[in-house]
């Protein structure tokens, strides 16, 4: 792969962490004629596809929005739909995770998940819990604010107990207690579907994240476009809230 090339000091080029907003099942299964619940076992295909491909383009970190906090409101079905995907991809896959040295990472709220997720779920992250070679974060009960929400509680509560002082409190004390603590944040946050929006995903770790939006139903995502996607990120400069050289220069 091209898109993998090593940067001008020799370290493989950015994006390392990139996050998908997979958008798009529900039209992908309308425009067939289909049942809205037919897209997502074509959307698990996808991801299938995207977790293949991905470390071939440099890519370490992959961090999935598979169910938000907000997506217990959709019809009965298609919840149970989607449990029952998530429950047959790491009964199906999870050995094949385990040999090619993935460490799966489920972030979210672990309380209000159905036992036999739950148990899944914490399967899957004792199995791969020593894997390095790559990293996949499903995103699965998730909410960006809950999350926040979450390591305020958890903060609050440390203060209380007389474990920490409020003036402790910075931004690596409240990172640390994210669902996504101790992970890179996302260089690039991908959303397909044409929608452009973030609809609460990692709020917090997506401050300077690159945003591509692509125009293809998540069932019809393949690696080539991840690899548009990462050759648009290429294009942009990131200044995470500085200036470049030239700007300062220009400025006097
Ligand atoms: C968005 O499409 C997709 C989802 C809300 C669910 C994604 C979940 C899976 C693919 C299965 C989960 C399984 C694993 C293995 C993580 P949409 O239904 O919102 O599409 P629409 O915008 O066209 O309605």
């Amino acid at each position: 792969m091209t898109i993998a090339d090593k940067d001008k000091t020799g370290a493989p080029a950015a994006p390392l962490h990139v996050a998908i907003v997979m958008d798009g099942n529900g039209r992908w299964a309308k425009r067939r004629g289909l049942p809205r619940h037919l897209g997502h076992p074509k959307g698990v295909e996808a991801i299938r596809r995207v977790v293949e491909a991905a470390p071939d383009y440099g890519v370490r970190w992959l961090t999935l929005y598979a169910f938000s906090t907000e997506n217990w409101r959709r019809p009965a079905g298609e919840v149970a739909e989607v449990m029952r995907l998530l429950k047959l991809y790491v009964n199906s896959d999870l050995d094949k995770l385990v040999r090619e040295g993935v460490k799966v990472r489920i972030l979210g709220r672990r309380e209000g998940l159905p036992p036999d997720i739950a148990e899944i779920v914490a399967r899957a992250e004792a199995k791969t819990a020593h894997n390095d070679r790559f990293f996949l974060q499903v995103a699965f009960n998730y909410g960006g604010r809950a999350d926040l929400v979450d390591a305020a509680r958890a903060l609050a509560a440390e203060v209380k107990a007389g474990r920490l002082s409020p003036e402790e409190i910075d931004d690596q004390a409240l990172e640390r207690r994210l669902s996504t603590g101790g992970l890179p944040a996302p260089d690039l946050v991908i959303r397909t579907s044409g929608e452009q929006r973030l609809s609460n995903f990692l709020l917090w770790e997506s401050a300077y994240s690159e945003f591509v939006f692509l125009d293809v139903l998540w069932p019809d995502f393949t690696p080539t476009h991840l690899g548009e996607a990462i050759a648009e990120f290429h294009k942009r400069e990131r200044r995470y809230g500085g200036a470049v050289a030239d700007d300062v220069l220009a400025a006097g």
